[in-house]
């Protein structure tokens, strides 16, 4: 049995199966934009449900908003995104390559230690720590590049432009459009976070919430990322779960280790096997201005150990900030302690896509089974948790009869009112199956004749490839209750 090792072998199954296609294919596709398919669709929407389940219905003390993609420019001067949303970049003069100039280094460190040259290594390593602290950022590591005659991993040229910092907000123009662009230009958010801060004074008071309570939200954010050549990992335009959960200055740490818990718990409950999850602490002098601990946790993808989800302890700088720049009190009032404040913020923010893409990773698998007639074959199988796969049920009668038709379609439409179910009668059973199983649905339920006498089925496990016989009456709670008891492989 064999777990996903390269990238392109996922890349090639979302194309084949219908999970994920390049957007605007048919014009030779927008870099870093996807579209997502019909079975890719129900991943997303299941993964969105147990998001969303696991903050608003589990929690009594957290409310849902849905905010406007288009907010106050002003909104982005208060946040910080306008003067520091920035990448610092450079392009080889020759290729016309651009490169983030810090992955540039970091990859040149790479190299020096896969040559076994660890001293160097560790001396660029110890430049790159340390760019930024003297002249600002594009400078020192203009400086490192230079110095270290880091050559372009495309053209092997080195013959480097100036390191620029690229804002990363896509700007937009809003309503008429006036002689001076600046007027009304407006972006695109980069993250939703600033749509829940923005609400916080709303969602309090009409919600009637006390602190400590959180505000959660799922949609689209838009960033104009200079290096994206890692399918749905790193988009243009992407979509965020996020939750601010507003506490008493004081009770910050707690909540913010509490919040961690239970967010790595999220992700093995999604499935996730937990020798592929781990925390990444920020160190102290790492940390954003605004913040005061940060935590990644990451997902172990073909590409490496990477960011999934970032929680953050981000102090009362938002609300203080949005505070200053509207001139509206953002304070809370505490009915009991008869305090007023500013409350501090742990953030937990998850991508929606890269939950995809490392659901889609960690579920893949090679395996060498058995045919009926004793012959071995390579089955491609996405071992997806049940309650997030695409299509939960497969309905098929043995071959194209009517009685055996009549029942699977009448099976179809029972279980239709509680899972997701595709019905098939094209190919040998053994083709269905290995379709059914690169799709990732979880049961395979097969209308025979020897079910014609006795009014029975069988069920066949995706993950076992065992099958049971089940009475037809009893097929859904039987579904029902594998999903419930269902636990990924070591
Ligand atoms: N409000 C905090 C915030 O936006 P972030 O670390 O910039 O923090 C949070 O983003 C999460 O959003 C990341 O952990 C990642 O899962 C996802 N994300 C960020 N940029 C992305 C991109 N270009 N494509 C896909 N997902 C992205």
């Amino acid at each position: 049995m064999a777990d996903l090792e390269h990238l392109d072998t996922i890349i090639s199954l979302c194309k084949k199966r219908g999970f994920i296609f390049q957007s605007s294919e048919i014009y030779g596709g927008l870099a870093a934009t996807y579209d997502y398919g019909p079975l890719g669709v129900e991943l997303k929407r299941n993964i969105r449900d147990a998001w969303w389940k696991a903050m608003t219905q589990k929690h009594d003390n957290v409310e849902g908003i849905d905010a406007a993609i288009l907010m106050h420019p002003k909104t982005w001067e208060a946040s910080g995104h306008v003067d520091s949303f920035n990448d610092p970049m450079i392009d080889d003069k020759q290729s016309k390559m651009r490169y983030r100039a810090d992955t540039l280094i970091e990859g040149y460190i790479m190299k020096l230690r896969d040559k076994g040259k660890e001293d160097e290594a560790n001396r660029v390593q110890g430049l790159l720590d340390t760019a930024g602290s003297r002249n600002g950022l594009a400078k020192d590591l203009f400086d490192i590049i230079i110095e270290e005659e880091i050559r372009s991993p495309d053209s092997g040229a080195f013959d480097w432009t100036d390191v620029r910092q690229f804002n990363l907000m896509f700007k937009t123009q809003f309503g008429s459009i006036s002689s001076d662009e600046d007027d009304s230009a407006v972006y695109l958010r980069p993250e939703t976070a600033q749509g829940i801060f923005v609400n916080f004074t709303n969602v309090q008071q009409t919600s009637r919430q006390q602190v400590p309570f959180g505000i959660a939200q799922i949609g689209k954010a838009f960033r104009n990322e200079i290096v994206a050549r890692q399918f749905v990992f790193r988009m243009r335009e992407f979509e965020q779960m996020e939750m601010q959960y507003f506490v008493e200055p004081g009770t910050d740490e707690d909540n913010f280790e509490n919040w961690k818990a239970e967010r790595l718990a999220w992700h093995k409950s999604i499935g996730i096997r937990e020798k592929n999850l781990r925390f990444a602490d920020h160190p102290e002098d790492k940390l954003a201005h605004y913040a005061k601990g940060a935590t990644d946790i990451q997902f172990k993808y073909p590409i490496g150990w990477q960011e999934i989800e970032g929680i953050h302890n981000r102090t009362d700088f938002d609300l203080s900030q949005h505070q200053e720049f509207s001139g509206k009190k953002q304070e809370y009032f505490d009915p009991h302690t008869q305090k007023r404040y500013i409350p501090y913020v742990i953030e937990t923010s998850v991508g929606l896509d890269r939950t995809i893409l490392m659901t889609l990773c960690d579920a893949y698998r090679e395996e060498e089974t058995e045919t009926a007639n004793g012959k071995t074959e390579k089955r491609t199988v996405l071992k997806l948790h049940p309650k997030l796969a695409p299509v939960t049920v497969g309905i098929m009668p043995l071959i194209k009869k009517d009685e055996l038709q009549d029942i699977a379609h009448k099976l179809k439409a029972e279980l239709s009112e509680f899972f997701k179910v595709q019905y098939d009668e094209k190919g040998s059973v053994g083709k269905r199956y290995r379709r059914f199983d690169e799709g990732g649905t979880p049961f395979c339920v097969t209308v025979d004749f020897d079910g014609l006498e006795d009014q029975t089925v069988t069920v066949r496990d995706r993950d076992t490839m065992e099958q049971d016989r089940v009475a037809l009456s009893e097929v859904e709670n039987y579904i029902r209750e594998k999903i419930k008891t269902w636990k990924p492989e070591d």
